[in-house]
């Protein structure tokens, strides 16, 4: 009993506690035999064995339970302490970084900046006026339907584009001026290419009758796509947009294939990335400006930054894609 009393004393775990019951009270457990012993004795020896064993029973089973008990508490804050979370302690801070599209669009602004370009912004909700009329935008264009603009109950709307921040510049400020404006814009499109908010980059220049031209807009249109994306090729093509006339739309040779023609630019070599032209004097008037010249200019960030980065999915922009966002 002794050194079996020793060996409960000197368990340190649950595991070898179990082991050492098995041992006493087992099938072959000591205490076991030694009861099944008693039938070899008679009489007075066979009762005061029987009654020894039982002692015996009773002590260890006490000691076993107490251990037991012992153990558990030791376990249980041995295993507090393994799991325990210090959350004060600093394991090296992730920072989150800034959004594409905001980067692209610092990346854009910067160049006009250096330019001397003035930064505007106009507000995101826009009445008919300068959102469309202002703009040379017939009533019966396309772009006035419900279906691509949001309007409000009380007769407003979402701007559609960057271009009405030029008409209130022009109606505030007298020519000359240059301005770079930034910032959302919204249409009723949702599908794998459009989102019902994205953003776009305007500019604008006017300065006295014939002192600027089509031919200022193609050189610095040129440089600054280059300062973006590098080594491209730049071309204009003949379009149209109401507030300008003439009207290009701007391509560069694929980012990707270098022009050689992949998926991203349909096969074609060229992505289309802006559009552009000479200010309608029919936008002039509608501010009051006489005797003046102008350019304008307005491109999508979200393109910009998709084709700047490698993005291949612009629903990425918006969802809690971390690889973009975080
Ligand atoms: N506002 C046009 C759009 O949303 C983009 C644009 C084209 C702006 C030509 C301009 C411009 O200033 O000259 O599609």
């Amino acid at each position: 009993m002794q050194s079996i009393k020793e060996k409960i004393q000197s368990v340190a775990n649950s595991q070898d506690l179990e082991k050492l019951k098995v041992e006493v009270v087992g099938k072959k457990g000591i205490l076991t035999l030694a009861f099944a012993d008693l039938k070899n004795l008679n009489g007075e020896a066979k009762q005061s064995r029987a009654k020894e064993l039982n002692l015996f029973k009773q002590d260890f089973e006490a000691l076993f339970e107490a251990k037991k008990g012992e153990i558990r508490t030791l376990e249980l804050a041995q295993k507090l302490q393994e799991e325990n979370i210090d959350v004060s302690l600093f394991v090296g801070q992730r920072r989150g970084k800034e959004h594409y599209v905001n980067l692209m669009i610092e990346k854009i602004i910067d160049y006009f900046i250096a330019l001397n370009f003035e930064l505007c912004e106009g507000g995101l909700v826009e009445d008919d006026f300068h959102n469309f009329e202002a703009l040379n935008i017939p009533k019966f264009h396309p772009a006035r339907d419900m279906q691509d603009t949001f309007y409000t109950q009380d007769g407003k709307l979402l701007r559609t584009h960057t271009s009405p921040v030029q008409i209130h510049v022009m109606k505030k400020k007298t020519p000359p001026l240059k301005i770079i404006a930034p910032g959302a814009v919204f249409r009723r499109d949702y599908d794998l290419t459009h989102s019902p908010m994205f953003h776009q980059v305007e500019g604008l220049v006017v300065d006295s009758y014939g002192k600027v031209g089509f031919s200022h807009l193609k050189l610095i249109l040129e440089d600054f796509l280059k300062y973006i994306f590098g080594d491209i090729v730049v071309r204009f093509r003949s379009s149209f947009f109401p507030f300008t006339e003439p009207s290009a739309e701007v391509d560069i040779s694929c980012v990707f294939c270098k022009g050689d023609g992949c998926r991203v630019c349909s096969h074609t070599g060229w992505l289309e990335v802006l559009g552009c032209g000479i200010v309608n004097h029919a936008v002039f008037e509608s501010v009051g400006y006489k005797d003046v010249s102008g350019y304008a200019f307005g491109l999508g960030v979200e393109r910009f930054a998709m084709l700047y980065y490698g993005i291949n999915d612009l629903r990425s922009f918006f969802e809690a894609d971390l690889r973009v966002i975080g």
